[in-house]
């Protein structure tokens, strides 16, 4: 049972450096790594970033692009009494937005922690704590999916999770997901000049692996490239509808990690697929 977070600040301060290094991580490696990862960093990710994200407003990523203006998931008004599922949910803040045009939204994610967050903030969004590669749902379940960053960029095996999504999803049914933008593989993750000139291979598709002393993964990033991408929704059954790639805009003046104004306005930072099953 998922119950509302307690206040309590985790002293990361104790916690030796983790080494960052690019080597394999399979799909149990993947999972563990990141559940706990997002379960000690919940707290920290919604305090830093809960403002730009709302507690109900559907954002597609570090740009701020709202599903208000993107209509990704087809027109608002069509959304009333459609059965949705988030996958990488975290605290909801989708879901909720979703609850608000008449939608009934199910939100999963595979760390409990950042759950409770959705407990915090209300609203009664149904929760599943549950890795989005094994979907705990019966076959056509769902009229849409969508995750926000939820998920794909951590999973070692995305065809496996758009697979699951597929099967959850009734025909007609749409799976609209962001993730970072592949092209960011190839510079630093740093928001300044630094993250504007190369320094690695597109086309390496070599883990990004935080990982402890004893060499126990603790955090994962998977790359996939725009085709590896492409392949992937093709092979789950899905037909590609659409690729978004949201531009910087102007309002905009907050970092997000590497994600800047400075960056934003020269290279992609998000691509959003719109898949759609028959
Ligand atoms: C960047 S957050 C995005 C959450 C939310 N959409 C937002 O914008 O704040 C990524 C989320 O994916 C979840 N996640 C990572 N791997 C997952 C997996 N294998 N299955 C389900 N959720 C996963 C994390 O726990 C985290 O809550």
């Amino acid at each position: 049972m998922i119950q509302e977070p307690t206040v309590s600040v985790p002293d990361h301060d104790a916690d030796p450096e983790p080494e960052a290094t690019r080597r394999d991580a399979g799909a149990t490696e993947s999972a563990r790594a990141n559940r706990g990862w997002w379960d000690r960093n919940a707290d920290e990710y919604q305090t830093e970033h809960g403002t730009f994200l709302g507690d109900d407003r559907f954002v597609w990523g570090p740009e701020g692009l709202d599903e208000v203006e993107a209509e990704l998931l087809g027109p608002a008004e069509e959304l009333k009494g459609r059965a949705v599922l988030e996958i990488g949910a975290g605290a909801a803040q989708c879901s909720r937005w979703l609850a608000a045009q008449g939608a009934h939204p199910v939100a999963l994610d595979i760390s409990h922690r950042q759950l409770q967050h959705s407990l915090r903030i209300g609203g009664g969004i149904p929760l599943v704590c549950a890795d989005a590669a094994v979907l705990p749902f019966a076959d056509g379940s769902f009229d849409l999916a969508c995750s926000a960053y939820g998920a794909l960029p951590f999973v070692a095996e995305p065809a496996r999770v758009l697979r699951e999504v597929h099967r959850v999803l009734r025909p007609g049914g749409r799976f609209v997901f962001s993730v970072t933008h592949p092209i960011r593989w190839a510079f630093p993750d740093e928001p300044g000049p630094e993250g504007l000139s190369v320094s690695g291979s597109y086309f390496d598709r070599t883990p990004y692996v935080e990982q402890d002393d004893e060499g126990h993964a603790l955090y994962v990033e998977h790359h996939r490239t725009m085709g590896d991408r492409v392949r992937d929704i093709v092979s789950a059954g899905f037909r590609l509808v659409d690729l978004a790639e949201p531009e910087w805009p102007a309002w905009n003046s907050s970092e997000w990690g590497g994600w800047s104004p400075l960056r934003g306005n020269l290279i992609p930072g998000t691509a959003i697929f719109v898949c759609e099953r028959d």
